[in-house]
């Protein structure tokens, strides 16, 4: 695992961004896996930039998304799947029918099951950008969901509903969602962490230092051959020794 620290959060976007436009020739025919939650943002606006300028062609890349709200549509603004059309499909030039998020009004077992085999039709995951959430969760995977989890339904916890409030308004945030298990993030050749700000320190200190536990999701990224790893300072200040690079 390699870590590294940096002192602004645009470096860090900088950073991510160059991991994945240097890795894209290494894993042609195999998707991007695209966080979406708000700290790759910065890195999906700079791919984007890079895309508009001429200095990266994505437009024969796939997008596979993590997880989605159940109950919540594609055409509903606050779905995953309006995220990754608006702020990394249309940036990078690629197509709707490269796209796959999780339908959150389908039926949601056979989703589940669908979406496994539409990753492996698509050629499964090259590089995968993950965050962390404040509880050490991975994709939607919550404290004490199995490592070798498939996609599934989850019950979100408390603290992921109020960490996610901001982009439901006034309403409520779903009280279950959608996601890849943690044994499907991990068939990802690449995995690329991003985490910021002093709220996720614990959980980055949990899941990258001790033995992997299923009570931090996220620490299964130990048991993976090819993770980086990119903090902020505050993120990164519950690690014993950050490793700056
Ligand atoms: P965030 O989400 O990037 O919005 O902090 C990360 C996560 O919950 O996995």
């Amino acid at each position: 695992m390699r870590i590294a620290v940096f002192d602004d959060r645009s470096q860090l976007a900088a950073a991510a961004a160059d991991i994945v436009h240097a890795g894209l020739p290494e894993f042609v025919g195999r998707a991007l896996g695209v966080a979406t939650g708000s700290t790759p943002l910065a890195v999906y606006a700079e791919l984007g930039r890079r895309a508009a300028e001429g200095t990266l062609d994505a437009a024969g890349l796939s997008l596979i998304a993590l997880d989605e709200y159940l109950g919540v549509g594609p055409a509903d603004p606050g779905s995953y799947q309006a995220y990754v059309t608006t702020r990394i499909a249309g940036p990078l030039g690629v197509s709707a029918e490269r796209v796959a998020v999780l339908n959150g009004l389908a039926d949601p077992q056979a989703e589940c099951r669908d979406f496994e085999a539409r990753i492996a039709r698509m050629g499964g995951v090259g590089i995968q950008i993950v965050g962390i959430g404040a509880n050490g969760h991975l994709a939607f995977n919550e404290p004490g969901t199995p490592f070798d989890s498939r996609t599934h339904v989850v019950r979100l916890s408390e603290q992921t509903r109020q960490d996610n409030q901001a982009a439901f308004g006034q309403a409520p945030v779903p009280q279950y969602a959608l996601t890849q298990g943690i044994g499907t993030v991990l068939e990802a050749r690449r995995i690329v962490l991003l985490a910021t700000g002093e709220e996720k320190a614990d959980a980055v200190a949990r899941a990258l230092t001790g033995e992997p536990d299923v009570s931090c999701p996220a620490s299964a990224l130990q048991r993976h051959p090819d993770v980086v790893v990119l903090l902020d300072r505050a993120a990164a200040s519950a690690l014993p020794d950050p490793v700056l690079v």
